[in-house]
Parts: structure tokens; C-alpha cells; sequence
């Protein structure tokens, strides 16, 4: 199948994907029959063009990396905002990659609404509009008969809602507990290594784990997002951002990560739910002090992990990146080929 992408954002995530795309063409074509024209792209800082007949993603890259304006790029029409670029371009497929809001979801959730309503399929790693609507938005997608797919919201390309969905189908899966958030997980091995907490965080930063805004990460709010988010959609709860107790690792001192290797024991910031047996689900995030025996204990650098407590196999557990332009990039290939092969 032939898609016409559209990309709403082109940071380091929409980047990421378009590097892919454009090594692996040829690969995705022969293989997947998969094939696309990306048409227009959107970001509020770098400004926007479209052309009908594809847009020549190698140029448009080197714009971005020399810092350029997309303005600049020879040809296209220029300046449509992100809803002219949803609603009126040819685009069959919308790329959301916008700024991150967990509380209110927007402006993202606004542009998911928009291109479900007009019948053109979104794919995402945004997890406001997850977090907030997800449900709703893909009841909406069903009714107007186009797809949305978020595999990066929760492990980036590592794909654990499609583990769930697909190849755990038939499990009753009962909780997960993981490491969800890869800059607190960064600087948590950094600091076992004898980095201050500051200079983690910055090199957390500067290696682009962390989000816009880093108190999300390290207060736990970003990991909170993720486990309401996989109790929505795996557990098939309804928790908003209110019914998850959440700690996060700004507590925690050198001294405390020093002691905790001395009696054989490391710091994690785990994210976890588990269905009660009055069927409703009691879910946390907060610092926990693991035995190194523990699996979860081994995960280090930006690594991310998630058991899923499943009724025929007991746990099971998928360790993989979290975060990151390309890992997180890969993702949104994941929903593209969904849809591929949905479509074809
Ligand atoms: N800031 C997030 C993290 C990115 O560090 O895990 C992926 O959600």
C-alpha cells in the first residue's frame, strides 16, 4: 500500500522515523509492500511546507540539521498550521509528534480528534491524548472506519502493547510491574557510578531520554502517564492520572544509592498495577529498593523493563530501549506496518 504521510511535529522523534524510512525503502517496499510519499510537514518552531507530490525527505533533514527554517526548503507550499496541514493537505496519514502534555493532553489530542474526523489514520508516541482519551479516540478511529496506533507511548519501539494485544492474546494478564522511564533509570545508574544527581540529570538531557520538561521524568509523572496507560489499555481499566500514587526519585541522595549497594541492593523507580479481587486495580509508581536477584535489578543505563503477570505463563518480561530518536522513531513504524498490513 501506498501512504501519504503528514508529520504534526518534526523533532528529534519525527527525525528518528524519517532516518529509518529512508535507509530501509527499499527493504519495506520488497518485503512489507509497504511504500510512502511524505507530504507535509508541520512543527510550530521549525515552520511547515507541503507538496502534494512528496517532499524530498534527504533535503529536508539537512535543513533541520544545519538549523534551518523548513521555509527554506526550494519548493511546496509554506506556512500551514497544524490544522490546515491535517484537514487540507492530500495526506491519508498523520505522523503526531508534538509536545507532551499528561495533564490536559493537548494541543496534541485536539489534532489526533481532528484527522480521525476527517478519515485520515494517526499514528503516535504522544501519551497525553492516550493517557486522557484513549478509548474514546479509538472509538472514534472505528467509526470513521481509519486506525490509531500509540506502540511508542509506553517503551518507545519496544513493543509491549502489541505483545499484549497480539502474541499474549488468551492470557488473562492480572498486573505488570517494570521500569518505565529511562532518564530516572540513566541517572540512577549514573549515580551507583559516582555522578552527582545534577550532572546525570544533565546528561540525561543532553542524550535526549528526558522530556521538554525533566520534572516530569523525575517526579514520576512521566512513568505515572505509562501505568495509567497500560491499565487502560492492557488491564482494561479506566484510571485517570488522580488514582495512581506516585513518588519519584528526587528523594533520593548519593548516600542512599552508595547504601543500598553495600547490602547488595539497587534503586528503581518502579511503575506497577495489580486487579484486586474486587476487580478494582491499585497502581503506584515510587522509588523501590530491589535485591540484585530481582530481573528488573539488571536494568541499567536507559534501559527500560515491564512483567506482565499473565494466568497461563506466569511472568513475563520484555527488556528493551524506552527512549531515544530512532528507538523511539522505530515505533511509529510498528503502527505503520500495522496498518499495512490491516490494509493490504
Ligand atoms: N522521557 C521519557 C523517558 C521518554 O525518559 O523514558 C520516553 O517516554
Amino acid at each position: 500500500m501506498q501512504f501519504k504521510i503528514a508529520f504534526i511535529g518534526f523533532g528529534t522523534v519525527g527525525q528518528g522515523l524519517t532516518e529509518i524510512l529512508l535507509e530501509k525503502k527499499d527493504m519495506l517496499g520488497e518485503k512489507y509492500d509497504f511504500h510512502f510519499k511524505i507530504v507535509a510537514i508541520s512543527d510550530i518552531m521549525k515552520g511547515a511546507v507541503y507538496d502534494e507530490a512528496g517532499l524530498d525527505m534527504e533535503k529536508m533533514l539537512e535543513l533541520v540539521k544545519k538549523g534551518k527554517k523548513l521555509d527554506e526548503y526550494p519548493t511546496g507550499v509554506k506556512g500551514m498550521d497544524s490544522m490546515a496541514t491535517i484537514q487540507e493537505t492530500n495526506a491519508d496519514t498523520i505522523i503526531e509528534v508534538t509536545y507532551t502534555d499528561v495533564k490536559t493532553g493537548e494541543p496534541a489530542l485536539t489534532h489526533i480528534k481532528a484527522a480521525l474526523n476527517a478519515g485520515k489514520n494517526v499514528v503516535s508516541t504522544n501519551k497525553g491524548p492516550v493517557v486522557k482519551q484513549v478509548m474514546e479516540l479509538l472509538d472514534l478511529a472505528a467509526s470513521n472506519n481509519v486506525h490509531y496506533g500509540f506502540e511508542g507511548v509506553v517503551l518507545a519501539g519496544t513493543p509491549v502493547l502489541n505483545l499484549a494485544k497480539f502474541t499474549l492474546a488468551g492470557n488473562k494478564i492480572t498486573g505488570f510491574k517494570g521500569i518505565l522511564n529511562g532518564t530516572t533509570n540513566y541517572i540512577l545508574t549514573r549515580m551507583e557510578g559516582g555522578m552527582s544527581y545534577d550532572d546525570a540529570l544533565k546528561k540525561a538531557q543532553e542524550l535526549g531520554y528526558a522530556e521538554a520538561d525533566p520534572t516530569g521524568d523525575v517526579e514520576g509523572l512521566d512513568a505515572l502517564g505509562k501505568v495509567v496507560i497500560l491499565s487502560n489499555v492492557v488491564l482494561g481499566k479506566n484510571l485517570s492520572v488522580n488514582d495512581v500514587q506516585r513518588k519519584g526519585i528526587t528523594g533520593i541522595t548519593g548516600e542512599d544509592v552508595k547504601k543500598a549497594k553495600a547490602e547488595g541492593k539497587r534503586w528503581k523507580l518502579i511503575g506497577s498495577a495489580e486487579i484486586q479481587s474486587d476487580g478494582s486495580v491499585k497502581a503506584k509508581v515510587s522509588p523501590e529498593k530491589l535485591p540484585l536477584s530481582d530481573p528488573l535489578a539488571g536494568v541499567c543505563e536507559a534501559i527500560n523493563a515491564l512483567t506482565y503477570y499473565t494466568d497461563e505463563l506466569g511472568p513475563v518480561t520484555i527488556v528493551g530501549p524506552g527512549a531515544g530518536r530512532r528507538e523511539t522513531g522505530f515505533s511509529l513504524l510498528i503502527d505503520l506496518l500495522e496498518i499495512n498490513r490491516k490494509l493490504s
